[in-house]
């Protein structure tokens, strides 16, 4: 049986971890690893706890060899699967145990799996967006080489179609570079006064033909002061750049859109003086439904038109690492056949800050 000192050095451990002696049973647990493995541990053989092939296969070797060695468990709880690294040292003659022992703990790393998880899905997103204008391109070029070959005004119509989805391709590849270098900066702190109310008209002045030829007028309220804000100028016309254009495209049913610039001297959510960019389309809205996941990369919540409309479905995951880095806050509001409103807070630079 273990000693006292034992026990507390098995407590003080901050992962589950367990002693097995030569007699290969369990000697002692802290309290993490009988929440893991069961409250009746102590003092059974290791194998009857432990069964998976991996884990016991270590301890048989470890006994023998004394070195140290790592091995996966698996472990569930009913309700989801967790993921264990498993740690096996060899502890030479501690208190009264005779001829030493090996100490078994587990680090839980399931996160990496998950990390790994979604990055298979942004590469299996990546490969199937860039598949589907390439299919389109190579079927074009199989007909301009056959069929279409002495057809002018085939060759034309054709054309003007491979053009249109290779910008999409372009427009796709330009977005994943975007993301990548947002994603890559994101714990860098931007340094540079940005002036939003000159930043946001000159981006309504650029958005202007697209809202012509969608039939929608652009309106702007600011305070008369000019609001400043501490940021990177290109990152936050991105913000600003996407949010109307996506008002114009998917909100544009409406009419109108409005893009409201206001401050306050105490920002709830920022606990700081804070700057805030609205855009409000009168448009079809969003199921609130769609809401928590909008910004995450390529969700859609109308793939079908998105992708007529040849949106990459990046935008949003875009501004959200954009306004992450400037410690700022995204906030959605929508509903079906109301409109929606972006809101974007920012911390507001002021003469005391
Ligand atoms: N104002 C809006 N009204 C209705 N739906 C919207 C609005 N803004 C965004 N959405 C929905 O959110 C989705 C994600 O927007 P996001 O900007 O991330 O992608 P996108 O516009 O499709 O592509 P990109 O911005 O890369 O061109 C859109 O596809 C659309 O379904
Ligand atoms: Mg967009």
């Amino acid at each position: 049986m273990p000693d006292a000192l034992i026990d507390e050095f098995l407590c003080a451990m901050p992962l589950p971890a367990l002693l097995v002696d030569q007699s290969e049973r369990i000697i002692g647990a802290n309290p993490e690893a009988l929440t893991l493995l069961g409250q009746q541990i102590v003092g059974r053989h290791f194998a009857t706890i432990l069964r998976q092939p991996p884990v016991t296969d270590a301890i048989e070797t470890i006994l023998r060899d004394k070195r140290p060695r790592e091995a996966q468990h698996l472990a569930n709880d009913g309700a989801q699967d967790t993921t264990f690294r498993v740690t096996f040292r060899y502890v030479n003659g501690i208190g009264a145990v005779k001829g030493g022992a090996v100490l078994v703990s587990f680090l839980d790393v399931s996160h990496l799996g998950q990390a790994e998880q979604m990055r298979r899905d942004f590469v299996a997103n990546v490969s199937h967006e860039l598949r589907t204008p390439l299919t389109a391109l190579m079927g074009f070029i199989e007909t301009l080489r056959g069929a279409a070959r002495d057809d002018a005004d085939a060759r034309d119509r054709f054309l003007s179609i491979m053009d249109g989805e290779a910008n999409r391709m372009n427009r796709l590849v330009g977005d994943l570079i975007s993301l990548n270098r947002v994603e890559s900066e994101e714990r860098v702190r931007p340094s540079e006064d940005v002036n939003l109310t000159q930043q946001i008209e000159s981006t309504l002045r650029s958005m202007r033909p697209l809202a012509d030829e969608a039939g929608v007028t652009l309106h702007m309220t600011a305070p008369d002061d000019p609001v400043i804000v501490t940021g990177d100028p290109d990152q936050l016309q991105q913000v600003c750049t996407n949010l109307i254009e996506n008002a114009i495209k998917y909100g544009g049913a409406g009419g109108r859109v409005d893009v409201v610039l206001s401050i306050s001297d105490r920002e709830p959510a920022l606990r700081a003086p804070g700057a805030r960019i609205q855009v409000i389309d009168q448009g079809a809205g969003i199921d609130p439904i769609h809401l928590p996941r909008l910004t995450e990369r390529f969700y859609r919540a109308d793939s079908h038109r998105s992708r007529e409309l040849g949106g990459t479905g990046l935008g949003l995951a875009i501004v959200k690492h954009i306004i992450n880095r400037h410690r700022g806050r995204l906030r959605v509001e929508s509903n079906l056949g109301q409109g929606s409103v972006f809101t974007v807070i920012l911390p507001r630079k002021t003469e005391q800050n």
